[in-house]
């Protein structure tokens, strides 16, 4: 459906990546901790494309595949600590070239299952040739601990019949709360640190 199309959202990505790699080279540089602990992205499969234009009832073609969903393209931030999440996320609502679309803080509104992130919906101009095409891409920002849970509870995603269904989901819902709690004291400690030279 969107073979044709990978060029431009791997540019996306690409574009993006460029921010972050200047980012922390520039923090380096000024002697200051990298905020961010590693970088991953991924192109939407095709398959769990149409699926998911399917379950929104939106017509399968590659003009709805790009533009009506907005997660075609992905990169997700993973950082160490909770307030480099929200640093990287202000820095990157605050480029000229690219517009937030949507902007979703699951870190301060948890969903109720205890998923956190920071998600962003950004807008990248790609340029191919003479042509410069506008690119969504979906930006997840989390700390280790939040990726750590939501990978765990993404395994579920695709298990229909669990016998403790609704233990694992409470079990889920503790470890959520337990680790966002010691992400805060992580990174109240790592400030403690930071006093002494
Ligand atoms: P989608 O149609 O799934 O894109 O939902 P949405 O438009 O409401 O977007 P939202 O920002 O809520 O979620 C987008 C992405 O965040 C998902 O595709 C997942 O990668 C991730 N995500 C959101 N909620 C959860 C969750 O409860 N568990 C896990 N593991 N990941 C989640
Ligand atoms: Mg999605």
């Amino acid at each position: 459906m969107y073979k044709d199309s990978i060029v431009l959202l791997e540019g996306a990505i690409d574009e993006i990546k460029l921010k972050l790699d200047l980012i922390r080279k520039n923090k380096i540089i000024k002697n200051e901790r990298d905020p961010i602990s590693y970088i991953t992205s991924r192109i939407k499969t095709e398959e769990s494309m149409k699926q998911k234009l399917m379950r929104k009832n939106i017509p399968i073609n590659l003009d709805n595949a790009l533009n009506k969903v907005y997660d075609a393209a992905g990169i997700r931030i993973i950082c160490s600590y909770v307030d480099d999440v929200f640093e990287m996320a202000n820095i990157l609502k605050q480029y000229d070239d690219m517009e937030v679309i949507k902007e979703k803080d699951y870190i301060k509104n948890p969903k109720s299952n205890g998923y956190r992130s920071y998600h962003l919906i950004l807008k990248v101009p790609v340029n191919i040739e003479r042509n410069v095409k506008k690119v969504y891409v979906e930006v997840q920002i989390r700390t280790i601990a939040m990726d750590f849970w939501a990978s765990l509870e993404h395994e579920m995603k695709y298990k229909k019949n669990i016998k403790s269904q609704e233990m694992i989901v409470n079990e889920l819902k503790r470890c959520a709360d337990e680790s966002a709690t010691m992400d805060i004291d992580m990174m109240s400690i790592r400030k403690m640190i930071d006093e002494y030279d």
